[in-house]
């Protein structure tokens, strides 16, 4: 059968050799295998095109430029095993391209790795070139990994260990944490940086062998992020009838610093999307989010929120343009401002007719707010002029001697028993206080000097009535008042319908102050010092003094 055997190892020949011809070449891996002499290596193939038993797929490795696969004897230091191919461990001599050859009865594919083996660097437990770089940034925490160790564990209990500059680290501190393959450093500071190294053990073959990955730690002061500038709306109550189109543009810019990926939307007062709302979509329009960029500095997103007519329940709600990177403002609606301009005008209408009502009042009631004022408030004031006399009492003499003349009674006996007895005032009347004897002129003249008012009493009866010493009086009463601008009261004791007998002064002093006029009989009612008679003539006399006040001025004489 040597035929048949030469033709069935042809047969392999050209079996073997079409399948590497037809073998689909995929280049090189990009990606180093960096090891450190004495550790461990499993180098992984390449090559993936699906699930490797739906596809009958099988691995096998050679070294570059040699034929033969390379066995899977565990006891040789490089082997393969299941799809790895095995340096236990790596020595620098291992530093090779490596062919990783796929296939099925049908398909081949193959593809190269590079193994690079290193010493160690002078004096410490790493090699430069098998770095892996790191990242992080002050003032944050800091995760690192240790690196390509999935593939030798089967197990996650191996215990890794941590290696700051290759001094081990103090994992029961708190500015640390491990935890399964991955290291954090609580709060990043510049004294962080540095060669982090991760150590684990390796058994093989009853040998333990180390395993270490070391990451070269750099930090950096963290990104300023400026957040995005919300340009409309800017917090704002608007003014805005029921039933009418509102629209609001949310406008936002975003600079270049600004978070890469941001979106603004419209959401309610308590975060809810603008979806929820009850009008969405009925009477409430979202737009959509347009954006636009004048540069690669900065660009702009808008959301419009339209409301073709604005409802009871949109007021006094606030409706917020927000950002993802958590910046936000509100618009809020309001009832327009009623009408202020009306306003004023009631305002001030109200305002004069309460002052027009209290002027009347005040001229309705002036006698009554003068005296209780006075009673209350003032009446414990001494009046430091330095006059005796509250009131000069004037009235026409009877020259008949008649004692039932009623003006001397009113004089004599009714003025004195009410403005002295009951209100404490006092006067001089003429005729009673007056020493006989001395010159009239003098004794007026002195007498309302020193009196506060000057009280004429006037009557009817021209029969009866005129002014005894008529010219001595007047002149002495011109002369006091113009001096002393003492105040005049005119008090008529019964209706004195024509004045044009009068003098000129007293028909002056009736048309500029008016008179008090006394109503009815000398009865025990009109006595009374609440009766409006008295209540006026007290409202123009002074002050009433207080009663403590010695009466001792006084001349009284209960005669007549
Ligand atoms: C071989 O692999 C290819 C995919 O590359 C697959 O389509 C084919 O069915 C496989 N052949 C066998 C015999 O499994
Ligand atoms: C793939 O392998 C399985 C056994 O592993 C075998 O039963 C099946 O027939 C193979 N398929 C092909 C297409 O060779
Ligand atoms: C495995 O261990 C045995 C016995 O200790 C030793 O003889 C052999 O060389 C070892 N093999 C390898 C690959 O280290
Ligand atoms: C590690 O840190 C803990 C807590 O800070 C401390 O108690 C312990 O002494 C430290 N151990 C070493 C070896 O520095
Ligand atoms: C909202 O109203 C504005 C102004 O009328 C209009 O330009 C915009 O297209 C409207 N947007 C939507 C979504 O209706
Ligand atoms: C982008 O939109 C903003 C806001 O609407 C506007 O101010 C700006 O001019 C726009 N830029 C361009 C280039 O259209
Ligand atoms: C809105 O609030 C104001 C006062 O804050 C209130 O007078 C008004 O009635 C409220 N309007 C609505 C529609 O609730």
């Amino acid at each position: 059968m040597p035929l048949s055997l030469y033709a069935f190892i042809l047969c392999l020949m050209y079996l073997s050799s079409s399948k590497a011809e037809t073998c689909q070449n995929e280049g090189e891996e990009f990606h180093r295998f960096f090891v450190v002499n004495g550790q461990p290596l499993h180098l992984p193939c390449p090559i993936y095109h699906g699930s490797m038993t739906e596809n009958n797929f099988s691995v096998s490795w050679y070294k570059y430029g040699s034929k033969n696969p390379i066995g899977f004897d565990r006891m040789s230091r490089i082997h393969q095993h299941e799809n790895y191919l095995k340096f236990i461990p790596a020595v620098l001599e291992d530093s090779e391209w490596y062919l990783c050859v796929l296939g099925n009865s049908t398909q081949c594919y193959q593809k190269g790795s590079k193994v690079e083996v290193f010493n160690y660097d002078e004096g410490v437990c790493y090699s430069k070139p098998t770095l892996y770089p790191a990242e992080g940034f002050t003032d944050q925490s800091i995760s690192l990994q240790c690196p390509h160790m999935e593939a030798y564990f089967d197990d996650t209990s191996t215990k890794i260990e941590w290696f700051k500059d290759c001094i081990p680290l103090n994992l029961s501190s708190d500015q640390y944490y491990a935890i399964k393959n991955a290291l954090t450093i609580t709060k990043g500071t510049k004294e962080n940086e540095g060669k982090y190294t991760c150590e684990a053990p390796y058994y093989f073959n009853g040998t333990r062998y180390k395993l270490s990955r070391t990451s070269d730690l750099v930090l950096r002061a963290p990104l300023k992020q400026s957040s995005p500038a919300i340009i409309n709306p800017t917090n704002n109550i608007m003014h805005v009838d029921l039933g009418s189109f509102v629209s609001v543009t949310c406008t936002v810019l975003f600079k270049k610093e600004s978070v890469a990926f941001d979106f603004i939307y419209w959401t309610l007062e308590d975060g809810d999307l603008i979806e929820n709302y009850v009008g969405y979509n009925e009477w409430i329009i979202v737009g959509d989010l347009y954006t636009n960029s004048t540069n690669d500095n900065e660009h702009w997103l808008t959301v419009d929120l339209n409301f073709t007519a604005i409802r009871e329940e949109d007021y006094n709600r606030t409706f917020f343009c927000s950002t993802t990177s958590g910046s936000r403002a509100f618009i809020m609606f309001k009832h327009p401002d009623p009408n202020f301009q009306g306003f004023l005008i009631v305002f001030f209408v109200s305002l004069v007719i309460v002052i027009v009502i209290t002027l009347i009042l005040f001229k309705i009631f002036k006698v009554d707010i003068v005296l209780f004022y006075r009673s209350n408030c003032v009446a414990k004031v001494i009046l430091n002029d330095g006059k005796i006399y509250d009131a000069y009492v004037m009235y026409p003499k009877n020259t008949n001697r008649n004692s039932s003349y009623t003006m001397d009674i009113f004089a004599l006996k009714v003025l004195p028993e009410v403005l002295e007895r009951q209100c404490f005032y006092r006067l001089f009347i003429f005729g009673r206080d007056d020493i006989p004897g001395q010159a009239t002129v003098d004794v007026i003249d002195n007498a309302i000097s020193q009196s506060r008012r000057l009280v004429i009493i006037l009557g009817n009866t021209s029969s009866e009535y005129r002014l005894e010493n008529d010219f001595e009086q007047q002149i002495a009463m011109y002369d006091a008042l113009i001096r002393n601008k003492t105040k005049v009261i005119l008090l008529e004791l019964e209706r004195i319908a024509d004045y044009s007998n009068m003098p000129e002064s007293i028909k002056y002093i009736k048309q500029k102050q008016g008179v008090v006029r006394w109503k009815g009989e000398f009865t025990e009612a009109n006595l009374s010092t609440s009766s409006k008679f008295w209540k006026n003539l007290r409202y123009r006399l002074p002050p009433e003094q207080p009663q403590s006040v010695e009466d001792s001025n006084y001349i009284t004489t209960d005669d007549l």
